[in-house]
């Protein structure tokens, strides 16, 4: 993996915003994969600002949701759709039909996974995959356990995974959906280039794991090793407990 530390979350911010810009000049039709969380709000803002100065046009680029709460609709205003509407879409010129997301509300959530690995098939790919990383490893949805389902899916909430989006919820940890649908690690990690991303010193430990620990399903940011275009942009925070860095 190549990791690069940054001086703080603002700047970690405006070297991810960079990479996506650089990706949508070489490839204008570029495939994104994209996040929701706390890490990527100021990611999110700056490439806003970058739009709004010109430098970025999504006019023919098409992006992919990496994941989305079972049970709740896109206008739910605690699902990502809404973030991702609030944070980026209402303010670019992404054409509405190419956005893509896992629908939480979907008859066959099973079903659903797979009309959405056939979306991502179909568009070619992904090009680029922006990727948080919960402070337990996960990835998407993809929470650590004894073993990993590769493809889209539904998938259970760990614990601490819902009480860190209780945000969203005013607070609520029991308001948080218990379930979700997440790309799977295979998807994320066909994608063809990956940009890993985490600030503060409460991702330290799993960031060390990830880069420098073994490849465990029960780190599932450590399947990360297994792909050869990773980037992996830190805060000096996030960075202190690597030891070859
Ligand atoms: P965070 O979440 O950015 O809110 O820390 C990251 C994640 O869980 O993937």
């Amino acid at each position: 993996m190549n990791v690069r530390i940054l001086k703080d979350e603002k700047a970690v911010a405006r070297a991810v915003a960079a990479r996506v810009i650089a990706t949508l000049a070489a490839k204008p039709t570029a495939v994104l994969g994209l996040p929701t969380g706390r890490t990527p709000v100021q990611f999110y803002a700056r490439l806003r600002a970058e739009y709004a100065a010109g430098r970025v046009d999504f006019a023919q680029a098409t992006t992919f949701n990496l994941d989305e709460f079972l049970g709740l609709s896109g206008d739910h205003p605690a699902s990502y759709r809404a973030f991702m509407e609030t944070h980026l879409f209402e303010h670019v010129n992404l054409p509405r039909r190419r956005i893509h997301f896992l629908n939480g509300v979907a008859s066959d959530p099973v079903a659903e996974c797979a009309r959405y690995e056939a979306a991502i098939r179909r568009a070619g790919g992904i090009d680029l995959q922006i990727l948080g990383i919960g402070s337990n490893g996960h990835i998407g949805f993809n929470e650590p356990g004894p073993g990993l389902i590769g493809d889209s899916h539904p998938a259970r909430l760990a614990p601490g995974t819902r009480r860190s989006n209780a945000d969203l919820f005013d607070g609520r940890v029991q308001a948080v959906p218990p379930n979700a649908l997440s790309m799977g690690v295979g998807t994320i990690l066909r994608s063809r280039a990956i940009v890993l991303v985490a600030t503060g010193v409460g991702k330290a430990g799993v960031i060390k794991a990830t880069v420098e620990g073994l490849v465990t399903t029960r780190v599932p940011a450590s399947l990360l090793q297994l792909h050869g275009d990773v980037e992996v942009f830190l805060d000096g925070a996030a960075a202190s407990k690597l030891l070859r860095h």
